[in-house]
């Protein structure tokens, strides 16, 4: 794998040897520094906790050199352009650079320019690849097998990078998918996405092995798509008393950050049916398998 970009049109024998590969690392059967001598740089351009956090675990456990760049405290704060600054890092000679950018496309621009794995840590409204790939696994390791499951991924689709990458990727692996929000929050080629669609919350639910919740993603909104915060969560929120309602053995899902008590209850994304800190904790072992893949 040269680099990882998108999970739309990747084969499923290239996300299953992901997996398990990731499997070996959450296991801790795979030792080896694969990266020893090679840097990795982390340039976000975006805020991230988990993103950046795990990418830097994984590539320190690898072995590799970790170069944390953020907008502060570099020239592209004083209007270097994102060519600019990926061209000058990449003549520095490292072996990866994990993007993060907020516009559609740019982890792929980066990925012409430079001559250095890239893998995209979440473009804009466009995809989120290894968060689709740590999901996938965190419902694997719970299930054995995936096929055939139902997940519904409810909320703010049209912003989410992370809906859909885990579309594809869950599609990919035998998933039905369930797409569900408000009509103004629901991307316009909905239909065209290949799962079902629904603007009703207890009919995404009705017989879904697990739930994905997406945080509503104020800062991406330049006007109001939903009438209130409180109506948002009466009707399309995960509250205790869905979550009460949900089918035996179903699982909560949530990329985080969560906007407690918008699309999430506290008490739900703090539960029993909740894995939003498993996701976490396999979301190391997934980067530690896609970096070794790509460097
Ligand atoms: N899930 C996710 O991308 O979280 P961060 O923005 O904290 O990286």
């Amino acid at each position: 794998m040269r680099h990882l970009l998108a999970i739309e049109g990747m084969p499923r024998a290239e996300i299953e040897a992901l997996l398990l590969r990731a499997e070996g690392f959450r296991e801790g059967r795979n030792s080896e520094r694969r990266l020893s001598g090679k840097v990795v740089g982390n340039l976000f351009f975006e805020p991230s906790t988990r993103t950046r956090s795990s990418f830097e675990i994984a590539a320190a456990a690898l072995g590799a050199h970790v170069l944390n760049w953020t907008v502060a405290g570099s020239s592209a704060s004083k209007g270097e352009s994102l060519l600019d600054t990926v061209r000058n890092l990449a003549a520095m000679g490292p072996a990866v650079l994990v993007v993060r950018h907020p516009s559609s496309g740019a982890a792929e621009l980066v990925a012409r320019a430079v001559k250095c794995a890239v893998i995209n840590a979440g473009d804009g409204q466009h995809e989120h690849p290894s968060q689709g790939l740590l999901d996938a696994f965190t419902l694997k390791r719970r299930w054995g097998s995936l096929t055939g499951k139902r997940v519904a991924i409810v909320g703010d689709v049209l912003h989410s990078r992370v809906a859909r990458s885990n579309l594809y990727c869950l599609r990919t692996l035998g998933v039905e998918v369930v797409l569900c929000g408000p009509a103004t929050l629901l991307p316009a080629e909905v239909g065209r996405l290949g799962a079902k669609v629904t603007t009703e919350l207890d009919e995404a639910l009705e017989g879904a092995d697990a739930v994905m919740m997406l945080r509503v993603q104020r800062e991406r909104q330049t006007e109001a798509l939903f009438p209130s915060e409180r109506e948002y969560h009466r009707r399309w929120g995960l509250t205790a008393a869905r979550a009460e309602g949900l089918k035996s053995g179903a699982l909560v899902l949530h990329p985080g950050p969560v906007n407690r008590g918008l699309e999430l209850a506290p008490e739900v994304a703090d539960g029993l049916q909740s894995v939003i800190l498993e996701q976490v904790e396999n979301g190391v072992a997934v980067r530690k398998a896609i970096l070794e893949a790509v460097a």
